[in-house]
């Protein structure tokens, strides 16, 4: 069985002391874990990240990657860069960045593009927001914005990891039912199957509202391979709850 992966993605959350303590804290908890491990920082603090997880069991994320390459692009940071911070993996396409930013399926199909080219696997999100669900177009939705993805990246599309992210179930404490998580998983699941012949080996995450309470059983359905986790991630102890659940 493939082992899971348990992501943080700390969004815009985060101090020098803070950081310090919560990792601290991680890895002082952390016995063997029998599943992957990685932090999604502000960039800013990558490199004391980098620092603090310097020979451990825990991965570093980056919250975005441009879709540039280089040059003239104010405020962006390049894969290459990000990987001379060791980042291991990219977050993109977070509802967060396609609502406030404008990120498209087609931006987002790129940047999943441009991490894989730096070695980095791109954490790609999908998710439909409570008006798409309660009009019954959950499905479709996240079929067009992976079929993106899959359309950019041909035979590399294997190399990513694929998080279901309901956006009504972010930040809000409402999370999908282990049956509902499931049910989107599975769809997601069979269009990669058709995409390749990998498709067993791509690690599905879910993400909104996973919390020490509610982890075990979202975990435990056959399509739900880890879980990126937001308001949890910054807690020490519900962090390594999670991380224990996905054992
Ligand atoms: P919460 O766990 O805070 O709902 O956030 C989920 C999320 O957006 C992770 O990327």
């Amino acid at each position: 069985m493939m082992k899971k992966l348990i992501a943080g993605n700390w969004k815009m959350n985060g101090s020098l002391a803070a950081n310090d303590k919560l990792l601290k804290d991680i890895l002082a908890g952390l016995s063997q874990a029998s599943c992957q491990v990685a932090v999604g920082v502000p960039a800013v603090y990558l490199a004391q990240c980098q620092a603090l997880l310097a020979s451990t069991e825990i991965d570093l994320a980056s919250q975005d990657i441009s879709a540039h390459e280089g040059g003239a692009y104010t405020g962006e940071i390049s894969g290459a860069m990000l990987k001379e911070f060791g980042v291991r993996f990219a977050i993109v396409g977070h509802s967060e960045r396609r609502q406030y930013h404008g990120e498209t399926d087609e931006v987002v199909a790129v940047k999943a593009q441009r991490a894989l080219g730096c070695g980095i696997t791109p954490i790609v999100c999908v998710g439909e927001t409570l008006t798409e669900r309660e009009a019954g177009q959950t499905g479709e939705v996240v079929k067009r914005q992976l079929a993106a993805v899959i359309h950019t990246n041909g035979h590399c599309i294997s190399e990513v990891v694929v998080a279901y992210e309901p956006v009504w179930a972010i930040g809000t404490g409402k999370t999908a039912t282990p049956e509902m998580a499931q049910q989107v998983h599975a769809v997601l699941r069979a269009q990669l199957k058709a995409a390749s012949e990998h498709a067993d080996r791509i690690k599905l995450l879910y993400g909104g509202s996973m919390n020490a309470a509610n982890a075990a059983s979202l975990l435990a359905q056959p399509d739900i391979d880890g879980g990126l986790i937001g308001g949890a991630a910054l807690k020490a102890q519900d962090f390594l709850t999670i991380i224990a659940a996905a054992a």
